[in-house]
């Protein structure tokens, strides 16, 4: 039986000061649920700052927003999976569209991210999505299935089994577009569809999640819809109050 998931994503936003005091008021207006289950994703820098905010809050999960492949060396600026994991996350994102677009990230680097974060203790999010001009193109659905299939592609199905899904069209993030319910639930069909191909049965269990530019309006009517399993979320996280008012939709 899968919970909704509510999957915060906080970008570049929130040092370690500003994440204490978020987490102090999120805490104070987000009661422990066991009928869902609350990602964090902050900035690197702040996880150690928000695992000790989360202390008494297991119920909580953090989550790195990326990762290098390598497990250390001479990678400038880059995280590997076990250190963001010694910091206090359990799962990373791999693939965010702006990974993929403003630095580059290809479908060959998020297979590659995917595995070493299994490899580093991580449970990843594959974000996927297409832009407006592939939508316009109508190649909605091949791009999806392509980033999808590419993530996965050297994982075994117990792994891909225990991991997550996040759809994000690259037109609605950031922008104050949303897809609607059902353009969420199409999409979706297809990614649990694919992933039926790929691992049998057992994607009915895969939490796949929405993303981009939802809000406490909007969040309800896609969470209805069938097969969005939850919701990650950009600007509407980053005022704690607004997102664990959400976090209780
Ligand atoms: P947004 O971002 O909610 O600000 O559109 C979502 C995301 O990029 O994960």
């Amino acid at each position: 039986m899968r919970v909704p998931v509510f999957a915060a994503n906080w970008k570049m936003n929130h040092g370690p000061r500003a994440t204490r005091s978020y987490l102090g008021h999120f805490l104070s207006h987000y009661p422990a649920r066991e009928d869902r289950t609350v990602i964090i994703c902050p900035p690197a820098v702040s996880l150690e700052a928000a695992r000790s905010a989360l202390t008494t809050r297991s119920d909580i999960l953090l989550g790195v927003q990326n990762v290098y492949w390598e497990e250390k060396g001479a990678f400038t600026g880059e995280t590997s999976p076990a250190m963001a994991h010694e910091a206090g996350a359990s799962v990373t994102l791999v693939g965010h569209s702006e990974r993929r677009h403003l630095f580059g990230e290809t479908d060959e680097m998020t297979a590659r991210k995917c595995a070493a974060a299994w490899r580093g203790g991580l449970t990843p999010i594959l974000c996927v999505g297409e832009s407006q001009d592939e939508r316009d193109r109508g190649e909605t659905r091949a791009v999806v299935l392509r980033q999808l299939r590419a993530g996965i592609t050297s994982l075994d199905t117990a792994h891909v089994r225990c991991m997550l899904f996040a759809y994000e069209p690259v037109w609605a993030i950031g922008t104050g577009r949303t897809a609607t319910p059902d353009d969420a639930s199409e999409v979706h069909g297809w990614m649990r569809a694919a992933l039926a191909e790929e691992i049998g049965e057992q994607a009915r269990e895969i939490p796949l999640l929405y993303g981009g530019s939802v809000n406490a309006e909007t969040a309800p009517r896609l969470l209805a819809a069938p097969h969005v399993d939850g919701l990650l979320v950009g600007g509407a996280s980053l005022d704690a109050e607004r997102w664990a008012h959400m976090a209780c939709t």
